[in-house]
């Protein structure tokens, strides 16, 4: 049977794209069941829909605070019964009605712990580093703090700017992603502090 897993995405929507693509294999051992956003009229929700996975929208700004937003979106995340979420280009921060009730994963444009935050890429250039790359970690109640799954580096090259290296990272950042959440699906996973292991059957025991 394949894992269920809900997509949140803010934006583009490659990577959503790229699981989608990928969960067409049966064997892949994830099944997309739904794709959730902040934000109406994202191309990333166009996709999935002309696609037919079932999509919701949790605006931020129908709400009256940061809490009741967090409880609407654990709320229909719920409804999806997700063995794992997926932020995947997610722009805001989940709190803790979503991460105390669900297992969730992110990807992160940059090596972490170095460059969290909303504008990593434009960071990691400022700094001058010469080698960034991708992460996915867990998500806790802190920014891109989790605990990390995978990481790979990415060089930066001479006359790079902000949107000619996201793109060289977004390309390895699928694959990335790709292969992790299939082996999560697949294998299940353990969680021993900052420390994450591949290799529980049944995902239900994680939470
Ligand atoms: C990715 O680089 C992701 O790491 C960051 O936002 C980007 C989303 O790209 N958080 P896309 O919407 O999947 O194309």
């Amino acid at each position: 049977m394949s894992a269920r897993v809900v997509v949140l995405i803010s934006g583009t929507g490659s990577n959503m794209a790229a699981l989608m693509e990928a969960a067409k294999d049966p064997g892949y051992g994830a099944e997309i069941v739904a794709v959730g956003t902040d934000r109406e009229g994202t191309r990333g929700v166009e996709v999935a829909r002309a696609a037919g996975v079932p999509t919701f929208v949790v605006p931020f700004r129908s709400f009256s605070d940061r809490s009741a937003w967090d409880t609407a979106m654990s709320d229909r995340i719920a409804e999806h019964e997700p063995d794992l979420v997926v932020s995947a280009g997610f722009m805001r921060i989940l709190g803790p009605a979503v991460i105390g009730r669900h297992q969730a994963v992110n990807i992160h444009p940059a090596l972490l712990p170095s460059f969290p935050g909303a504008h990593a890429v434009r960071d990691a250039l400022a700094h001058g580093v010469r080698i960034t790359g991708t992460t996915i970690h867990f998500l806790d109640e802190g920014v891109d703090s989790g605990p990390i799954i995978d990481q790979v580096a990415v060089p930066v090259e001479d006359g790079d700017d902000e949107s000619s290296l996201h793109e060289r990272i977004k390309v390895v950042e699928r694959r990335m992603l790709v292969d992790t959440v299939g082996r999560l699906a697949r294998e299940g996973w353990s969680i021993d502090g900052r420390h994450v292991r591949f290799g529980r059957t049944d995902m239900k025991e994680n939470r």
